[in-house]
């Protein structure tokens, strides 16, 4: 017998950690994945009264407390018409607790999990640590996920596959046209599709859908969070939602590895959910400014770059050596093979930084590209 699982010994530490600690202390970062605003005042406030008053203290319900979860229903009906029931929500411990009990609820030993490639870093490892087998689909030249290169990847052992959109690494949006099919396709082949919606809120161009409004059956499973959509990250609440016999297996591991969402952060969540909305478009037309900054620094450098349509991420292709010669110069990018195998030759930049920074930071990538073309 191994000291250690097979299960954890397929697992690294993402390689977007690597980066940072080969970074100088003072070198520009644009490799955090976190919007760099203020979480909103009425969610920090309901968090402190929750607390004086002695209401965080306990354990809440398992699924997170009953007021919180019908700011979620109400939310995904007001904003995608999906009739969700609170009973059906859980609250998590961000999206990545989601997504991890959404893995152990439908993923077996050696089941498939097609996921995209470049994708989010948790998709691979927590089809791992189900036991499963990752299965990377690579992207279309636009960096958005193929319906139909999802469709072939499907086989007898397939328990799930992913879409994330707007995504991470890439700030790819899907069309409308291609949520749809995706949930064509969990209905006819009869699987899983678990959308990660983190992004939801930060789209430029297009429109965000979920897979949840069109599909037929109750083969599609929601992931969402307070982290990007309003700021708060540290807080560590997110949420799954889908059909009562999913939730309910996923309850079964979510009550076992996290009792239920820490209270002060649910109660924050619910103000953030039901108080004033200006966060949401502040955020959207700052990233939005900041990206086209980004992507004419890029273009003028030289460097391909799919026009991001969401999200905070850019994800030009660049030439051998550029981004160990921007961490050398003080600009942290992540190698876009932290993300995938089909990332080789890719970057990920996060522009969730102050416009200044930005400038600067094309201006050093300018050098570091001249270093190494
Ligand atoms: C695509 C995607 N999904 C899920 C998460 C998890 O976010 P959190 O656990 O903070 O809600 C992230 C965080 O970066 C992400 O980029």
């Amino acid at each position: 017998m191994s000291e250690f699982s097979d299960r954890i010994e397929k697992v690294s530490i993402s390689g977007i950690r690597e980066v940072f600690e080969a970074a100088g202390e003072d070198a520009i970062n644009l490799g955090i994945g976190q919007p760099d605003f203020a979480a909103p005042e009425h969610a920090r406030r309901a968090a402190i009264e929750a607390i004086k008053d002695g209401r965080a203290d306990a354990y809440t319900e398992n699924k997170g407390i009953r007021s919180l979860r019908e700011a979620i229903a109400a939310k995904h009906e007001r904003d995608q018409g999906i009739e969700r029931h609170p009973d059906d929500i859980i609250a998590t411990a961000g999206g990545s607790e989601a997504l991890h009990i959404a893995m152990e609820a439908h993923v077996g030993s050696g089941d498939e999990v097609i996921i995209p490639d470049p994708g989010f870093v948790s998709y691979d490892a927590l089809t791992k640590l189900a036991d499963g087998t990752p299965v990377p689909v690579p992207l279309r030249d636009d960096l958005t996920l193929d319906p139909a290169a999802v469709e072939e990847a499907i086989t007898d052992d397939t328990a799930a596959f992913i879409v994330n959109s707007p995504g991470n690494p890439t700030g790819a949006v899907s069309p409308p046209e291609d949520i749809r099919e995706f949930a064509r396709i969990a209905d006819e082949h009869d699987v899983l599709c678990i959308s990660d919606e983190v992004y939801e809120y930060t789209v430029f161009d297009g429109e965000f859908r979920s897979p949840a409004e069109f599909a037929e059956t109750d083969n599609v499973v929601v992931v969402n969070s307070a982290s990007k959509l309003y700021s708060m990250t540290g807080w560590r609440l997110g949420w799954v939602h889908g059909s009562s016999r999913r939730i309910e297996r996923m309850v079964r591991a979510h009550q076992y590895v996290q009792a239920c969402a820490s209270a002060p952060a649910q109660f924050a969540a619910e103000a953030a959910l039901t108080g004033p909305q200006g966060i949401v478009d502040e955020m959207t037309d700052s990233f939005q400014r900041r990206r086209d900054i980004v992507v004419d620094g890029l273009e003028d450098i030289g460097l391909t770059v799919p026009t991001p349509k969401g999200a905070f991420y850019a994800m030009p292709e660049v030439p051998d050596g550029f981004v160990d010669e921007c961490l050398e110069r003080g600009v942290i990018v992540v190698p876009g093979e932290a993300f995938g195998a089909n990332g080789d030759g890719y970057a990920r930049l996060s522009y969730a930084t102050d416009e200044a920074s930005l400038h600067e930071a094309l201006d050093i990538m300018a050098e570091a590209y001249d270093a190494v073309v």
